[in-house]
């Protein structure tokens, strides 16, 4: 066991801390955290209880959402037992760690293998001298289990050992059912969901098992005698299983799986694991060369891609902060379709469907949302669960500790759009015309009804959208945001090309859905109009997009001057000076311009991009990887590169406790679009892939591969010779774009290009 033990020796695959800093404790449990899509587990100890935990320990599992608190509040990720607890008793007491006592501790984060390591040399207590060794994983393989190591050395002592492994928190919030010796079954107290955990946990010393005394309720402990140079192992292994119907008792499931898992035994459940997350790095890595701080980076960021999703789930989305943490209580915003599925459909496409299809699970509550507006079709939950149902808080404590209210839920209407843009993405990028039939179409269809309903016709001859959000959200219930008006004619325009593209190739299905849509050609007609009168607030003698109306004539605010502050400029400006300023929270019409660069002809691209730059704060986390994305394809790399250390820095740097609440899935999301869709210049034509590199000056070079309606690709950018370099891994010959001059890509024959100037 003491090898299986042993992190990935290569530092560039591993992140470590050593020591033990209450103040960084939770930075460190997010950022350490392990997850497969279905569980998540923060990154904290197993063994210690320290004087102070800065968030509990916790497991995630993906779904498991319940409202505990009264009636009417915000639904949320209701945590699991945390089934990792082990105590070690010795005849003085238990073995405390206390922090003071830890310097020696290491924890490793293995990106490669997906597990996470840690190390204690020479734990001391007067009784007996240790060094420790635990191993933690979520298998990527089967994703109901959890698997815990534990190699323990014994240095000095001949006394009474004893290990306790538990679970802590059995009613952390929800309520037990069943709890027996191997089993425990909980139900969520509203959403009537129900969760089951089955565990089997062995201890060998120096190489003979020893038998366990139970102690009921998913405890059991082991005794013996210690001394100098004995060797113990402990393994104990996992399975959840949630259900989403509470007649369905999840108890037996869970008893299978974990019967599985003792017959492959934790070698076998490790190995798997292993080669799960080889073939995922396969697929996924990106290489940088000449960078070591971005090669860490992307690989940080992919590992936490890697584990938030779960192909296999199509009730289930990625959270705000995937599986590892608190922090907006596992809501599923923009930042899925935005941020995270072009990694997803690129690199691992069944994921991103799995994703596409959970929207399309949640249609009917995006409907019932937009009847209840008043509007027709679909307009999806700014924040969204398990069901769709919109779940943003309508109020929260502000900066200066003020209630304030929240109306995304009402107004941030954008997400319909961008959800409409991911499938169309996905069926781009795939060519997966069962998920286009069965499910893509109809989103496309009724979020363009959306659209079409909620622009009115006015005295100017245009479609106006008032009242809205944009993705800056210092500004609230504005007219004609550029960003929702744009991507809404583009949605209503792909509406209109599924409804053309059915009738041509699958008329059955047209006749029956648009007949179960109540859809026809005067509707569609009417879309067209709405399309074609759209306003967009773009003005042709400036070039420049108005981000909504009345907005240039807004106060200007000088950010520079308040360049070095720590927080946000609407806690400096205060929210109603914020409100009445150009100063915006995040990449807008920057995000226009990164998801719609066709309209931005010209010169307009950089003019807006200059523009609403310096009008930019970046008070989310998702606004610098957007405007590093834009900012590299433009070919300002420099600045370009400042953003993706920015991005990088958000949940790497250990500088401030901002990510206690979990990493930032969508920033990470946001790491990888910088390097493949900003600095190689990945783009996805109607028939072909374009690459179009503009590497930062230190980027010897950039390597990675993508998936693309069934073909696998791999490109390399070689800066110091260059060349590109792309090779047709599995698949059918087709063009591949590269520097707008179109090259044809055949299996077995590399393709070189120069792209020196
Ligand atoms: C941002 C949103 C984002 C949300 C979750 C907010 O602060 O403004 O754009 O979707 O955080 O990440």
């Amino acid at each position: 066991m003491e090898r299986a033990l042993k992190p990935t020796l290569d530092a560039t695959w591993v992140l470590a801390a050593n020591g033990y800093d209450p103040l960084r404790e939770g930075n460190l449990e997010s950022r350490f955290a392990i997850s497969n899509g279905f569980l998540g587990i923060r990154g904290s100890r197993a063994t210690t209880r320290g004087a102070r935990w800065v968030v509990p320990p916790r497991t995630y599992v993906a779904g498991l959402f319940d409202t505990p608190g009264a009636e009417g509040t915000t639904p949320g990720l209701i945590p699991a037992a945390d089934w990792l607890r082990v105590r070690i008793l010795l005849p003085g007491g238990p073995l405390v760690h206390h922090p003071g006592d830890v310097s020696s501790h290491g924890m490793t984060l293995d990106l490669r293998r997906g597990a996470l390591f840690s190390e204690f040399g020479q734990l001391k207590s007067p009784d007996v001298g240790m060094r420790l060794r635990t191993a933690r994983l979520v298998s990527l393989n089967e994703r109901s289990v959890g698997l815990q190591l534990i190699h323990l050395e014994i240095e000095e002592g001949e006394v009474e050992v004893t290990l306790e492994a538990s679970f802590e928190g059995l009613d952390l919030g929800l309520v037990p059912e069943r709890l027996e010796q191997d089993l425990g079954v909980w139900r969520t107290l509203r959403s009537g969901k129900s969760l089951a955990m089955a565990t089997a946990a062995f201890l060998q010393v120096d190489g003979h098992d020893l038998p366990p005394t139970p102690l009921g309720q998913l405890k059991c402990s082991w005794s013996w005698k210690s001394r100098p140079g004995q060797i113990v192992c402990f393994e104990r292994s996992v399975a959840v299983v949630r259900s989403d119907a509470q007649s369905l008792d999840p108890g037996g499931g869970a008893r299978d799986k974990i019967y599985v898992a003792r017959q492959l035994g934790w070698r076998g459940v490790l190995a798997e694991h292993e080669a799960a997350w080889t073939s995922r790095w396969q697929c996924s890595e990106v290489k940088v060369d000449g960078d070591a701080f971005a090669q860490k980076a992307l690989r940080f960021a992919i590992y936490h891609l890697n584990s938030a999703a779960n192909p296999d789930d199509e009730h289930v989305s990625i959270g705000a902060r995937a599986l590892t943490g608190d922090d907006y209580r596992g809501h599923v915003f923009w930042d899925t379709e935005i941020f995270l599925l072009p990694f997803y459909i690129l690199s691992w496409p069944e994921a991103a469907r799995a994703l596409l299809m959970y929207r399309f699970h949640t249609l009917d509550a995006a409907r019932t949302k937009a009847a209840g507006m008043g509007w027709q079709g679909a307009l999806y939950a700014w924040e969204s669960a398990d069901t769709g149902i919109e779940t943003t808080p309508e109020h929260a404590i502000g900066p200066d500790r003020q209630i304030i209210d929240i109306l995304c839920g009402k107004q941030e209407q954008h997400i319909s759009a961008d959800i409409a843009y991911a499938v169309w993405q996905y069926w781009q990028a795939t060519g997966d015309d069962a998920f286009l039939r069965d499910a893509g179409a109809e989103i496309l269809l009724e979020t363009g009804r959306f659209w079409s309903s909620r622009a009115r016709p006015e005295a100017d001859g245009r479609h106006h959208i008032r009242g809205v959000i944009g993705p800056d959200e210092y500004h609230e219930h504005i007219d004609d945001n550029a960003f929702t008006n744009v991507m809404a004619r583009w949605n209503i325009r792909r509406a209109l090309d599924v409804a053309t593209l059915l009738r041509g190739r699958w008329p059955k299905l047209w006749t029956s859905l648009s007949s179960r849509l109540a859809l026809d050609d005067s509707e569609l007609e009417q879309w067209r109009k709405v399309a074609e009168t759209m306003a967009t607030g773009f003005d042709p003698k400036t070039g420049l997009f108005e981000q909504f109306a009345g907005f240039f004539t807004l106060e200007e605010i000088d950010l520079a001057a308040y360049a070095g502050r720590s927080v946000p400029m609407d806690v400096v400006l205060g929210r109603e000076r914020t409100r009445q300023s150009q100063v915006i929270k995040q990449a807008d019409v920057v995000a226009l311009l990164g998801l719609l660069p066709e309209e931005f002809g010209g010169e307009n691209a950089a003019k807006n991009f200059l523009y609403y730059e310096s009008r930019c704060d970046h008070g989310s986390s998702l606004s610098p990887a957007m405007h590093g994305m834009v900012a590299a394809r433009l070919g300002y790399s420099d600045a370009a590169l400042r953003y993706f250390r920015q991005t990088a820095a958000i949940d790497l740097a250990d500088t401030h406790a901002a990510i206690d609440g979990g990493v930032h899935i969508a920033a990470l999301g946001g790491i990888w679009l910088m390097a493949v869709f900003g600095f190689a210049g990945v783009s996805l034509q109607n028939d072909s892939v374009a690459v179009d590199p503009k590497l930062p000056a230190n980027w010897r070079s950039l390597g990675f591969r993508l998936q693309w309606r069934g073909r696998h690709l791999k490109i390399s950018i070689d800066q110091t010779e260059q060349r590109l370099e792309a090779t047709l891994e599995a698949g059918e010959p087709m063009t591949l774009v590269v520097s707008n001059e179109p090259q044809e890509l055949c299996r077995g024959q590399a393709l070189r290009v120069d792209i020196g100037k």
